[in-house]
């Protein structure tokens, strides 16, 4: 068995290929003149553990071109990250369920799936082969202890994510909590007030992904009007749009920290082990 991974997921890729204690398919990547993708990759295996995140187009292409170009083997696909799973449902008539659409194409080729937090568990049944669905919850938990915080508030920011706080709190035995998110646009939100218990207390907002910053700018806003001593920013999928970490810095986040399933400066915690856990497992 060998792992290959496309270049917007190559650090994951080789620490999970190192977790399995196998190696590593090296993939040159070229384009046509026209801008068009290629790429070849070395010797292959007939099983594979392909690695890829969906964290823009070219990263997509990358990944069908890779699946496609191991087709002698017997495949199975991690997505650490999947772009387009918020297009869950057609909100407004006329539009696509844009995660089905990602789904279908990369289920060709493999013979199952693994997601790593995918923002939303009803996606799963959209891929055409088998999926599940894992979490880091319990990884960030244990990161949040190496900050050693004393008697930290752990907080998601809206009610969706709660199941998720409680998970990471758990790792400490922390006290969790919720805000009340309103997304009004693709970058703006608003949080309904809620009185909390963090004057003087560091509090960690986690999240599975931060794309704008906007939800949690927002969040720590509230947060240090209420007294808060720090606040630090933690999700699975850093995808930081716009400038977001630099927003979320100058909104007074202590500390950004993101898991490698999107690979950035930031990426402190790594999903290799427990995707190799649950490789090995099955
Ligand atoms: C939405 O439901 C997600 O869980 C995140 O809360 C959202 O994607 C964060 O977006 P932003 O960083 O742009 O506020």
């Amino acid at each position: 068995m060998k792992v290959i991974c496309t270049e917007k997921s190559q650090i994951l890729g080789t620490s999970l290929a190192r977790a399995l204690k196998t190696s590593v398919v090296e993939v040159k990547y070229s384009r046509f003149p026209d801008g068009e993708h290629y790429l070849i990759t070395g010797e292959l295996d007939d099983e594979t553990i392909i690695v890829g995140s969906v964290v823009d187009n070219d990263a997509l292409v990358q990944l069908l071109l890779i699946i496609d170009a191991c087709d002698c083997s017997k495949n199975r696909l991690v997505l650490p990250y999947m772009g387009y799973a918020r297009q869950d449902k057609r909100f407004r008539h006329g539009e696509p369920v844009s995660a089905r659409a990602i789904a279908q194409a990369v289920s060709i080729g493999v013979s199952e799936i693994i997601t790593v937090n995918i923002h939303e568990k009803e996606v799963l049944k959209y891929f055409g082969v088998p999926a599940r669905n894992i979490s880091l919850a319990h990884d960030i938990g244990s990161y949040i202890k190496t900050l050693h915080l004393d008697n930290p508030l752990i907080l998601a920011p809206d009610e969706g994510a709660l199941i998720f706080a409680r998970q990471v709190a758990s790792a400490g035995g922390w006290e969790f909590d919720h805000l009340e998110k309103n997304r009004i646009s693709g970058v703006e939100v608003t949080m309904a007030p809620k009185q909390l218990c963090a004057a003087s207390r560091s509090v960690v907002i986690v999240d599975d992904i931060i794309s704008t910053g906007g939800t949690i700018a927002t969040a720590s806003g509230m947060l240090y009007q209420q007294g808060a001593k720090d606040v630090f920013a933690v999700c699975v999928h850093g995808v930081l749009t716009g400038g977001a970490y630099v927003r979320l810095m100058a909104a007074g986040i202590r500390d950004v920290i993101c898991s490698d399933t999107i690979e950035r400066g930031c990426s402190k915690i790594s999903a290799a082990d427990i995707i190799a856990a649950e490789l090995k497992r099955c």
